[in-house]
């Protein structure tokens, strides 16, 4: 996997259509690099701060060796959208002018399905040990933010993360509370919590935070209440990861190994992953 210094900036030349599944109405864009992005906006409700948590916490996973699609930002001249049909597809993109993220988008990916794809206690550990460090509540089994591309498992949607982050006066103190990953999509799979924290927790160094801090462009940090420059905002990330990064698994709540996963997809759903057939009858599910 590729990691780039700082990320590479693209300018969107088309936008493409919405994505609906998530809360933020993010959309599929097509940039002047040739490539094909999900494009988070700076001008959605959830403002800026969610695409500062996707630059920190995706750039921390991918320098972890967990899979995150590439990042981008990208350059948003708001006049594509000016034939954009919804209303509030093109209230989004009236906006977002300037900066915004994009991530690579990946064709053909699924959906994390527990039923239907298996993670080893390995590869689950060091998902679940990565999101209790950024303190990702957004990994549950109702909304799982994972993709399974070309066999693999793909982390995305790191935008609910960092709480500290809405408050940092607090943020030292919010930093060290405990994670509850009993709700977590892969806490049924017997994640080796302690196996991933050994290998990772000594990788995460005040020189990697500050690397991926760097990365997060200055348009999303600047005029942030109660700092002097962007630095110090970058500072402040550092200063809550380091500490949490260190000792956050003896304070995960994982629960027993859930009963809740059968060995294998039930029928009605088995037949559903079943290969298509082309028919053209009507269903004939019993
Ligand atoms: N890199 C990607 N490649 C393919 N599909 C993606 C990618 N990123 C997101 N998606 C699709 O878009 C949906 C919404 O994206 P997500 O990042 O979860 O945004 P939200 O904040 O709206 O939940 C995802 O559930 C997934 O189906
Ligand atoms: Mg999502």
């Amino acid at each position: 996997m590729r990691i780039d210094v700082m990320l590479t900036e693209v300018t969107a030349t088309r936008y493409v259509t919405p994505l609906r599944e998530g809360g933020s109405l993010p959309g599929i864009v097509e940039a002047d690099d040739l490539g094909t992005y999900v494009m988070k906006f700076t001008g959605a409700g959830q403002g800026r701060k969610t695409l500062v948590a996707e630059v920190v916490c995706g750039q921390l996973a991918r320098r972890l060796g967990l899979r995150v699609p590439e990042l981008v930002t990208i350059q948003l001249d708001p006049v594509i959208g000016l034939s954009e049909p919804d209303q509030e597809v093109q209230e989004l993109l009236k906006a977002s002018g300037g900066l915004n993220l994009g991530m690579d988008f990946l064709p053909g990916s699924l959906g994390f399905d527990p039923l239907a794809y298996e993670v080893d206690p390995k590869e689950a550990g060091k998902v679940v040990w990565f999101d209790a460090v950024i303190n990702n509540v957004d990994r549950s089994w109702r909304n799982p933010n994972m993709l399974v591309w070309h066999g693999d498992l793909w982390l995305i949607d790191h935008g609910a993360t960092m709480i500290w982050h809405h408050n940092w006066p607090g943020a030292q103190a919010s930093a060290a509370k405990p994670y509850d990953a009993s709700d977590h999509a892969l806490a049924p799979f017997g994640p080796d919590v302690a196996a991933a924290a050994a290998e990772l927790a000594p990788l995460v160094t005040r020189e990697l935070l500050e690397e991926v801090a760097a990365d997060v462009p200055d348009e999303w940090l600047v005029d942030e209440p109660g700092f002097d420059s962007t630095d110090e905002v970058r500072a402040a990330y550092v200063s809550a990861l380091l500490p949490r990064a260190a000792t956050i698994h003896e304070r995960i709540t994982l629960g027993p190994r859930s009963e809740r996963r059968p060995q294998q997809p039930p029928g009605w759903l088995a037949e559903r992953l079943a290969p298509r057939t082309h028919s053209t009858e009507k269903d004939s599910t019993t």
